[in-house]
């Protein structure tokens, strides 16, 4: 047991040699041709989402070591080629091109961020390399095309699902929206919130806009406290929202904030401390979820990271895991036939939930949502679709 483990560490260290430098790929080398199944990862290890690309790494990392300890797929073991694209978009489609022309992977897990995947997506498809992303939920991604696939609910659900939350539970019938103009995660979040929200009875009484490269969200909430909202929704990613609740309690805006998956990293709370407290987030997965599936996942990534898993890396761990079950189903890495395994993935016992590909290549799952308290995300409720 415990030298299948250390042995199981060794091949990791191998296969996953460190890469986090703009353009490095991560390859072992030396390896004999046709010994490995090589799969692509494009993630952002660094900049602003580097929580997302590091968390999902771990899962990927996580699923791959527990399958090659297995035996491997298909008498194979599985090596993960991975480049870090700094949470920018040219950087995704290089790395992409590079995936495919270079190491010839069989097929790409990745990306976390909406508009990541869209740059990557256009790229497997004309080179039918199959792509999994864990965890993109703006619905145009699958849309590029018949070989890319999510193993995430989406927006549109995501959307209704805080619209409700905050209409029926919060009983908040004004609300104001925070936008990321440049992202198309928190656009579409965004419109899909208001469509519901406005459907069943709310008001959105303001609308307001920044971008990525902003610290000063001042103006906007200024603009925002003077409509008094009861809740303000701001879907966007963590850096941003942590400043933006900052911001907000120092205007004295006392209502609650609410958001999305794009909140999941522990650096929400170094960066928004106590003001992010008392906000709601919908999100893929909860460790508090007592099943055992989750319980035993929880255990073993503990083990390997010292960390409570998020959910990046859950939607990590069932991405690979999906993608692995497609391949064995598969019976070979023949891009066709994998991309038709993907497709006809059906009720995969996840981690996140159980994950059946539909007809538009998205997981249709339900969602959870988490209160911010004493610093850590607690469990509130699941919402089936
Ligand atoms: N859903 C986000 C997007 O599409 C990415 C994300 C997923 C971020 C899960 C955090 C947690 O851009």
């Amino acid at each position: 047991m415990k030298t299948s483990r250390f042995l199981a560490v060794l091949l990791t260290i191998g296969f996953v040699l460190g890469c986090t430098k703009k353009g490095d790929q991560t390859t072992e080398g030396g390896k004999p041709a046709g010994s490995s199944i090589v799969i692509g990862e494009v993630g952002s290890f660094t900049g602003d989402t580097a929580t997302f690309g590091i968390s999902t790494h771990q899962g990927i990392e996580l699923a791959t070591n527990e399958l090659n300890k297995a035996g491997g797929l298909l008498g194979k073991i599985v090596e993960i080629v991975k480049y870090d694209n700094q949470g920018k978009e040219e950087e995704a489609a290089t790395a992409t091109n590079r995936l495919i022309n270079q190491h010839k992977v069989a097929a790409i897990l990745g990306e976390v961020a909406s508009r990541r995947s869209k740059a990557m997506a256009p790229i497997a498809q004309s080179n039918k390399v199959p792509m999994v992303s864990p965890s993109s939920t703006n619905p145009e991604v699958t849309a590029i095309g018949d070989y890319i696939f999510r193993v995430c609910f989406i927006d549109p659900f995501q959307g209704a699902v805080m619209a409700r939350f905050a209409f029926e539970n919060l009983k908040a019938k004004k609300v104001a929206i925070l936008r990321d103009v440049g992202q198309d995660y928190s656009v579409g979040l965004a419109d899909a919130f208001t469509e519901t929200y406005k459907k069943v009875g709310g008001e959105i009484v303001s609308d307001q806009s920044y971008t990525e490269k902003d610290v000063d969200f001042k103006a906007q909430l200024t603009a925002i406290r003077g409509l008094n909202p009861e809740a303000i929704f701001v879907p966007g990613y963590y850096t941003q929202v942590g400043l933006i609740a900052r911001q907000a309690r120092e205007l004295g805006i006392k209502a609650p904030l609410l958001g999305g998956d794009g909140w999941d990293s522990p650096k929400l709370f170094e960066i928004g401390g106590k003001a992010v407290e008392g906000s709601y987030l919908s999100n893929h997965y909860s460790p508090d979820d007592k099943s055992e599936l989750v319980q035993n996942f929880i255990k073993r990534y503990k083990e390997a990271y010292g960390q409570i898993p998020d959910g990046l890396a859950a939607q990590g761990y069932d991405a690979a895991m999906v993608l692995f079950d497609a391949i064995k189903r598969a019976g070979s890495t023949d891009a066709k036939a994998l991309r038709d395994a993907l497709a006809a993935t059906k009720e995969y016992p996840g981690v996140t939930g159980k994950i059946t590909i539909d007809d538009k290549r998205n997981a249709s799952k339900p969602a959870v949502v988490l209160k911010v308290e004493n610093g850590g995300f607690s469990y509130v409720t699941s919402i089936s679709p």
